[in-house]
């Protein structure tokens, strides 16, 4: 796993989109995720689309995760969040953009779809990922056990809190979500994880320090993987002694 230290959010951001954008014609299938802290690489994306040097003309999408209850146009749900901070500033066709969706949390026919869709995309050329305080990946929460495949998911009270900010209050935020599972995630040829900020600081200790797995962190079983970077801020690999 290799680490890259930025001096800030604003350095990470550039870091990533400048690798990204250096490999661009190697990747057809994008993996995208959601959250605050892929938003600067999204504007660097775009600002690149802008400048002609990359297209998302012939790419397809594929996102980690989605919450199960809200409507796609409402402002919280994760296809709202892509195609206003993304999809809608770029050159990409909406047809070939993919984010999951459940009916509700018994749609486990939604959960063996989008599998098959991953699969025969044949997964993500590229992944970007952010990491939860506690360590979770997508709406993999820690547990005693978690799903490889795409699964819905009970949200813990931990994240249902650290989401409220988006929402008026706690009760706003939905309780159930659909998310791929490690092993869909782990399918991706390639993972970028992005970091920020000293509350990130003791789940990135457990995916750096040693070479152990654990449902405990999810993001630990990104070390099963041979080809993640990691982009932190210098707050975090400080905290961490890196
Ligand atoms: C979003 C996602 C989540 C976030 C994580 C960090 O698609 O899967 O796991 O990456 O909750 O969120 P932020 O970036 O807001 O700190």
């Amino acid at each position: 796993m290799k680490v890259i230290i930025g001096k800030d959010y604003a350095e990470i951001s550039k870091l990533a989109a400048e690798k990204m954008i250096g490999e661009w014609d190697s990747y057809n299938i994008l993996g995208f995720a959601t959250g605050s802290t892929p938003e600067g690489l999204y504007q660097e994306l775009i600002q690149a689309n802008k400048d002609g040097k990359i297209s998302f003309k012939d790419k397809t999408t594929v996102n980690l995760d989605e919450y199960i209850g809200l409507p796609e146009n409402h402002k919280e749900s994760y296809r709202f969040f892509m195609n206003t901070k993304l999809f809608d500033h770029v050159d990409v066709d909406k047809k070939n953009t993919n984010v999951p969706h459940a009916k509700d949390e018994f749609d486990v026919a939604a959960c063996k779809n989008y599998d098959e869709l991953v699969n025969k995309l044949g997964g993500a050329d590229i992944q970007i990922l952010g990491i939860g305080e506690n360590g979770h990946i997508a709406f993999n929460e820690p547990n005693e056990e978690l799903s490889a495949n795409t699964n819905i998911v009970k949200l813990t009270d931990s994240t249902i809190k650290a989401n409220s900010r988006f929402f008026n209050n706690e009760d706003e935020v939905p309780r159930y979500a659909i998310t791929m599972g490690m092993g869909t995630i782990l399918k991706a040829k390639e993972i970028i994880l992005l970091a920020s900020g000293v509350k990130k600081a003791d789940a990135i200790k457990k995916l750096v320090e040693d070479d152990k797995v654990t449902t405990k962190n999810p993001s630990t079983f990104l070390k099963l993987h041979p080809n993640v970077t990691i982009y932190i801020t210098q707050d975090i690999a400080d905290a961490i002694n890196l």
